[in-house]
């Protein structure tokens, strides 16, 4: 069975839209646009009618509505076609949730209905700096409130780091600090839309991996908005960023294993090749370390779709299937032999863009603070 549990039928809906993308659109030209590291603005805009820019939201806003399992369903599928297209899709919809979860019903209008009719290739998110990255809380830049007119506005200030599709999006969740004096508590979250004077892209970043995902730095000058682009309370910004990160892991997880089924396929088909006993173990144990590392993704996902509480889930899945995903393509380089420490060979592109899912949405080492954190407030719970 494609995904060890029966799919309901919006689930198979997007499976197979999502496998259509990724087989007749995103792999045949992965290779390339990785060498020449080009975004697919054209395909991300017919993801987005086809509703896989919103696969979580509502109808009502232009989604799928169908669901976490399904979002991790059609992440996998499309990971395995190209995994750098496949990142600008899920960072879309991790702001598009949060928008639907946190935003008010002009939020939900404005940003929504433009990211689910491929309008916008992308929506971004802009939490690290380039001073803070796994301290989230420790941002620098600032949101100052002023009054004019009776009319309240923030002028933001600062630089935000390693953005997905920076330069790209529609529209981008900034975190910034409108109480400088504050940790965690004193972070708003603002949406803001490309184009707003003084927010502006840097050149894009030179990356080993996903070169077909445009990252770039994201820079407020005197950036000014208007108090309704709050998402959320002022002060409660940090919260909104890490629940969308607890469902952008799942994500992560989902490509990450997406990345190591296509690294499999090179390897089986290897092994039909040239049946070499070593290949046969490399197989089998890449095999049952995958197949364990989608369960957890499952579990995470199904709890999210359950409402229920699944931050440590999203963690141990995170750091479970991108560490699995890099043994793997490790192991299909290692399986090809010549061919698979070929420069621009398939497998050692597989290798490159799984290394940077241990760092993004949080590195193998915060998933691991994050999972201990919450074994000991169960203990503490428990006493
Ligand atoms: N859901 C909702 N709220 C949460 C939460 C969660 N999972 N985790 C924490 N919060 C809330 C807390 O309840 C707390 O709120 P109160 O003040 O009301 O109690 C507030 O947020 C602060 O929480 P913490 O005390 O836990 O904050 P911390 O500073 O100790 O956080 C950390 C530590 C968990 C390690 C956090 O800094 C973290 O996750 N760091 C990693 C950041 C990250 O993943 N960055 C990736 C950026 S995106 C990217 O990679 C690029 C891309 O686009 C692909």
């Amino acid at each position: 069975m494609y995904s060890m549990l029966q799919l309901n039928d919006l689930q198979e809906n997007v499976l197979q839209r999502a496998l259509q993308f990724s087989d007749e659109l995103l792999a045949p030209e992965a290779a390339e646009r990785d060498q020449t590291e080009s975004f697919a603005a054209d395909h991300l805009k017919s993801m987005g009618r086809a509703g896989l820019l919103g696969v979580n939201v509502s109808q009502e806003y232009g989604g799928l509505g169908a669901g976490v399992v399904a979002y991790a369903v059609g992440v996998r599928a499309l990971a395995q076609g190209c995994a750098g297209t496949t990142v600008a899709m899920m960072v879309t919809n991790m702001v598009a949730e949060a928008i639907e979860k946190f935003g008010s019903e002009a939020h939900k209008k404005q940003y929504l209905t433009h990211l689910c009719s491929g309008k916008w290739p992308a929506a971004g998110f802009c939490l690290s700096e380039p001073g803070s990255g796994s301290d989230a809380a420790s941002m620098k830049a600032t949101a100052i409130k002023e009054l004019d007119d009776e009319q309240i506005s923030y002028r933001l200030n600062g630089t935000k780091a390693w953005v997905t599709s920076g330069g790209e999006a529609g529209v981008y969740l900034v975190t910034a600090k409108t109480d400088p004096s504050q940790g965690a508590r004193g972070v708003s979250a603002f949406l803001i839309p490309s184009g707003t004077e003084g927010f502006n892209p840097t050149a894009p970043e030179k990356k080993v991996g996903l070169r077909t995902s445009k990252t770039t730095q994201m820079v407020l000058e005197d950036c000014v908005i208007d108090a309704d682009a709050l998402l959320g309370e002022e002060g409660r910004g940090f919260s909104v960023m890490m629940n969308a990160l607890d469902g952008g892991r799942i994500g992560v997880s989902a490509q990450a294993v997406g990345v190591a089924d296509a690294a499999l396929k090179l390897m089986r088909r290897q092994y039909d090749l040239r049946q070499d006993s070593e290949l046969g173990r490399l197989i089998a144990q890449s095999q049952a370390e995958r197949d364990a590392a989608w369960l957890l993704c499952l579990r995470a996902a199904s709890l999210k779709d359950q409402g229920k509480r699944l931050t440590q889930q999203a963690s141990m899945s995170k750091v479970y299937c991108t560490e699995m995903a890099g043994r793997v393509t490790q192991r299909a380089v290692r399986g090809l032999g010549s061919a698979g420490h070929q420069a621009h060979g398939e497998a050692e592109r597989l290798m490159r863009d799984v290394r940077v899912m241990r760092i993004y949405e949080g590195t193998s080492e915060i998933q691991r603070f994050v999972i201990a954190r919450e074994e000991l407030k169960k203990h503490r719970s428990a006493r």
